[in-house]
């Protein structure tokens, strides 16, 4: 895309955030298919692609149609960075992004992913290499607030990220430590927005297209990202342009059963084809379970905190509100095998394992 303007291309957009697991290749057309204008791969790490790992090419496809996709990076070496950026374009990426994000140990102790964020002056150079290396697709980088409430240096990282030539920024507005404990503070993201002179891209806690609107406002950016908003609803890039959709459980349904078709179509539908297909519905599941609708006094629930749908007005509503495995598994089994959804033939939870979910959940 030569000549483009990024500022264009990102204004009013809703992002589908880069998303390990989640941004596989069919949940991208899916969001393709309910609007999404931009779409951002899985983080694939530079060393892997230089090993010329076969799983770490698969995450950097394009897939035919897809409008404008970006491939993330993680590393630490500026070379390295800058020569699978080169890869990634000349594979058709559209934009290049580093992850200054990743929170889990096994990276950052390798000073991956959020312990970049700790080194403002190596995130210049990683982009510096990252610029000389592409011909004409935009370089971004993804930025956390901080590594914690001690050390919220984003404003240095976004400095040293546009010094280094970055094109545009996406802000998550929580800090490494904080993970998901707290809502993602919008007036930081604004403080960034009013700092650099490339666009930025908030992101943080959107479900609904208040949250949008509410951002938007709050912040300055000139658009927004959504993670864990368009796993647990696909269709809000939907919602982005034609407000809120009240769906019934027959509607999600049938948005579900396109993923499997287009999870199928890239997977196959052979054996070995249904294993992947039915691995990821089942994780797609424990995302989709937690939608709840638009509460009966207007106002919307949010991401930060689990509430129980009390508006259910169908079996099947009720039954794809279930946290339950046994639950996920039964939606999962008639999804991928393309059977009928009877809610009074699903399993009843079982209870011990739901004791073991609890527990992981408050020690992960
Ligand atoms: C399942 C999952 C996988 C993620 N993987 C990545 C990733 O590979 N790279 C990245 O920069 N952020 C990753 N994130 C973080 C999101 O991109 C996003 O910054 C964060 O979830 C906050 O947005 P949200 O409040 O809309 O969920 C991931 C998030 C989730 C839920």
């Amino acid at each position: 895309m030569l000549g483009m303007d990024l500022r264009e291309v990102l204004t009013g957009a809703v992002v589908m955030a880069p998303m390990t697991k989640g941004s596989n290749l069919p949940y991208r057309r899916l969001c393709v298919e309910m609007g999404a204008r931009i779409t951002i791969s899985e983080m694939t790490v530079a060393r892997r692609l230089k090993q010329r790992k076969k799983g770490e090419f698969a995450l950097i496809r394009k897939f035919e149609g897809e409008p404008f996709f970006g491939v993330q990076l993680a590393g630490t070496n500026p070379e390295e960075i800058g020569w699978a950026a080169a890869l990634v374009e000349s594979r058709g990426a559209d934009l290049v992004d580093l992850n200054c994000g990743c929170p889990i140990d096994h990276f950052t102790h390798k000073g991956i992913g959020a312990a970049l964020g700790r080194q403002p002056a190596r995130i210049r150079r990683i982009v510096e290499c990252m610029k000389k290396s592409v011909t004409k697709i935009p370089v971004t980088v993804k930025l956390r607030l901080g590594w914690n409430d001690e050390m919220r240096n984003v404003l240095d990282q976004a400095k040293a990220a546009v010094d280094g030539g970055a094109d545009a920024l996406f802000v998550h507005g929580r800090t490494r430590n904080a993970r998901y404990r707290f809502a993602a503070d919008w007036d930081a993201i604004g403080t960034v927005v009013a700092a650099v002179s490339v666009p930025v891209v908030g992101n943080g806690d959107v479900l609904f297209p208040r949250d949008i609107a509410e951002a938007k406002a709050r912040s300055g950016c000139a658009a927004v990202m959504s993670a864990r908003g368009v796993l647990i609803k696909p269709w809000l890039f939907r919602e982005a342009s034609e407000g809120y959709l009240d769906l019934s459980g027959e509607d999600r349904v049938a948005i579900y059963r396109r993923y499997i078709a287009l999870a199928k179509e890239h997977w196959g539908a052979d054996a070995h084809g249904l294993e992947r297909v039915t691995q990821f519905t089942r994780w797609h599941t424990d995302f989709w379970y937690r939608y709840v609708r638009q509460r009966p006094d207007g106002t919307f629930p949010g991401l930060q905190t689990r509430e129980q749908d009390l508006n259910l007005r169908s079996p099947l509503e009720a039954f794809l509100a279930r946290p339950d495995g046994a639950a996920h598994d039964y939606l999962t089994e008639c999804l991928v095998h393309d059977r009928e959804i009877d809610p009074a033939q699903a399993p009843e939870p079982v209870v011990v394992e739901s004791r073991e979910r609890e527990l992981v959940e408050t020690e992960g």
